[in-house]
């Protein structure tokens, strides 16, 4: 039996991470890893709380289920709608800063990836979380292009936004998390860097699969 590698896939907001991480990982039979998912269940349990962040992480609970919507349960309860709300969009950069906020979830997030098989996306995960992964890709895409695939999701869920609104948002959390002292967002210098502004979700999903397959040749 081939042994399992994990990959890690960064890059800023709406470059294709998620959508891509899991369509792969469930091509490999892997599991998927969403830390952006985690860092907004922590923001929505400070906001929610009221209380400072150091008050609130010892009584934050945060799971995935196994099946493949990858809902996210904080402290038992389904939060996987909540987390996208504007108002913790417009927290979560800050509240990632925080270095106790990252040493908690990099810890739980690495305890994840230890046994391998893991498609983990994010920030900092070749840089940071997982800097020995099998593989490392950073996705990008231009900021107009990011901003256009989001309001065709917001437009989905009914939410009436525009697209200068989004592209400012958008410029704005990636300039916080690229700016940030704590493991910012940046690619890993073994990182294989992937634009994905004129690619399909198949194409990109291909060209990874592919080159996950180059790794496991090797393993
Ligand atoms: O899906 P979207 O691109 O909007 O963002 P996300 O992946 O859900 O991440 C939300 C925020 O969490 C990011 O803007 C970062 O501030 C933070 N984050 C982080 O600091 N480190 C990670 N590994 C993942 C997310
Ligand atoms: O995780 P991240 O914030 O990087 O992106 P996402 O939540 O996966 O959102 C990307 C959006 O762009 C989704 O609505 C995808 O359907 C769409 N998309 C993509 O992911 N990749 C492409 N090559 C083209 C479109």
């Amino acid at each position: 039996m081939k042994n399992k590698i994990n990959i890690a896939i960064d890059g800023p907001a709406a470059a294709g991470k998620s959508t891509i991480s899991k369509r792969v990982a469930e091509k490999l039979g892997y599991v998927y890893i969403d830390t952006g998912a985690m860092y907004r269940a922590v923001t929505l349990h400070v906001l929610n709380t009221g209380k400072g962040v150091a008050d609130n992480l010892d009584d934050v609970d945060i799971r995935f289920s196994n099946d493949e919507n990858r809902s996210i349960y904080l402290n038992g309860n389904d939060v996987s709608a909540e987390i996208r709300s504007p108002e913790v969009t417009a927290n979560v950069s800050e509240i990632s800063s925080l270095k106790m906020v990252r040493e908690y979830l990099v810890q739980m997030q690495r305890i994840i990836a230890a046994e391998k098989g893991v498609v983990m996306d994010g920030r900092d995960i070749g840089t940071t979380v997982l800097p020995e992964a099998e593989l490392k890709i950073y996705m990008k895409a231009s900021p107009e292009i990011r901003a256009e695939r989001r309001l065709e999701e917001e437009r989905e869920r009914g939410v009436d936004v525009d697209l200068s609104t989004l592209i400012q948002q958008i410029i704005r959390r990636d300039d916080l998390d690229m700016t940030r002292e704590i493991s910012p967002l940046k690619k890993a210098d073994d990182a294989i860097l992937l634009d994905t502004s004129h690619m399909s979700i198949e194409e990109v999903e291909s060209t990874i699969i592919r080159m996950a397959e180059e790794v496991l040749k090797g393993e």
